[in-house]
C-alpha cells in the first residue's frame, strides 16, 4: 500500500483526480469503479474541472458504481443513483448507458446480485477502482463480519454507520439495507484509490493499514492488493505508526 498525506480535501482531489484523469488519457474506454459518500467528491470536482478545459472525455468511459440503498425510490435525493448524477455524471459527456449501479429496488435481489457480477466479470475488472472508508472499517458497505463477501450481495447495515449516514436523511427514513459489491468484485479491480478525511476515521485508517487483516476490520484485506494508494489528510493519518 502506498500512503500519501495532503493538507487539504482539494489536494487529494487533484492528485487522486490526476490518476484517474491520466487513464482516460491513455484509454478512452476506461473503466471506473467509482463510490459515494463525501469523500470522492473533490476528486469529482478535478475530474469535471478537466473535462470542462477539453483536457479528457468521457464519451467511451464506463462506470461501475460500488453500492445503492435498497427501498429508496431510484430518484430519491439520496439515491446513490441521484449522488452520481448531481456529483460527476450531469457535468461530463459520459454515455448515461454506459452508468452502471446496483439496483437497491430489483424484485428479485439475488438476480440483480448475480446480473451486477456478471457485468463486472464482463470487463475483467475495473481499471480503477476509487473507495472511501466508513467509520467501522467498511468500504462499499461491506460492513464488519466473520468473513469477505466474494460478490454483490444485500446487507443490513450496522448501527454506526446508520448513525454516519443517517445525516443526509432529513426526515430520519434511513434505509436498513444496501446491495454492494463484495469485497472480492472490490479486489478484481486492477487499481485501487481509497480517500479518507477528518479524525473520524483514523481509527479504522489505522486498522485498514496497520491491523491484521481480518473480516473485523473489511477494508484490511487491502494490504493483500498488489496496487493500493491511500490518500489522505493529516487527521485521518494521526493514528499511523509509520506517519509519526
Ligand atoms: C457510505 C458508502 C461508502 C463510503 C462511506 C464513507 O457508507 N457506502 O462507500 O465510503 O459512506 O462516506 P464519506 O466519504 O461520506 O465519509
Amino acid at each position: 500500500m502506498e500512503i500519501k498525506v495532503f493538507q487539504t480535501k482539494e489536494q487529494i482531489g487533484a492528485a487522486a483526480g490526476k490518476i484517474i484523469a491520466d487513464i482516460v488519457k491513455n484509454d478512452p474506454a476506461a473503466k471506473l469503479g467509482l463510490a459515494t459518500g463525501a469523500s470522492p467528491v473533490p476528486t469529482y470536482r478535478y475530474l469535471i474541472g478537466q473535462y470542462e478545459a477539453g483536457e479528457i472525455s468521457f464519451r467511451g468511459v464506463s462506470a461501475y458504481n460500488l453500492d445503492e440503498y435498497c427501498d429508496l425510490p431510484r430518484d430519491d435525493e439520496n439515491s446513490y443513483y441521484t449522488f452520481m448524477r448531481r456529483n460527476l455524471f450531469d457535468h461530463i459527456d459520459i454515455d448515461p448507458a454506459n452508468t452502471h449501479i446496483p439496483d437497491g429496488n430489483a424484485a428479485d435481489t439475488d438476480a440483480e446480485c448475480r446480473r451486477y457480477d456478471a457485468l463486472i466479470d464482463s470487463i475483467g475488472g475495473v481499471d480503477v477502482q476509487i473507495l472511501g472508508i466508513g467509520t467501522d472499517g467498511h468500504i462499499g458497505f461491506n460492513e464488519p463480519g466473520d468473513s469477505f463477501a466474494p460478490g454483490t450481495f444485500r446487507i443490513k447495515l450496522h448501527e454506526s454507520t446508520i448513525e454516519s449516514n443517517s445525516i443526509y436523511f432529513k426526515d430520519g427514513k434511513m434505509p436498513r439495507y444496501a446491495l454492494t459489491m463484495g469485497i472480492g468484485t472490490i479486489m478484481s479491480a486492477k487499481k485501487i484509490i481509497l480517500i479518507a478525511t477528518g479524525a473520524a476515521k483514523a481509527k479504522a485508517v489505522k486498522a485498514m493499514i496497520e491491523g491484521e487483516v481480518s473480516p473485523a476490520c473489511q477494508a484490511s484485506i487491502l494490504q493483500t492488493h498488489p496496487d493500493v494508494t491511500v490518500f489522505l489528510d493529516e487527521a485521518a493519518a494521526e493514528l499511523l505508526t509509520s506517519e509519526k
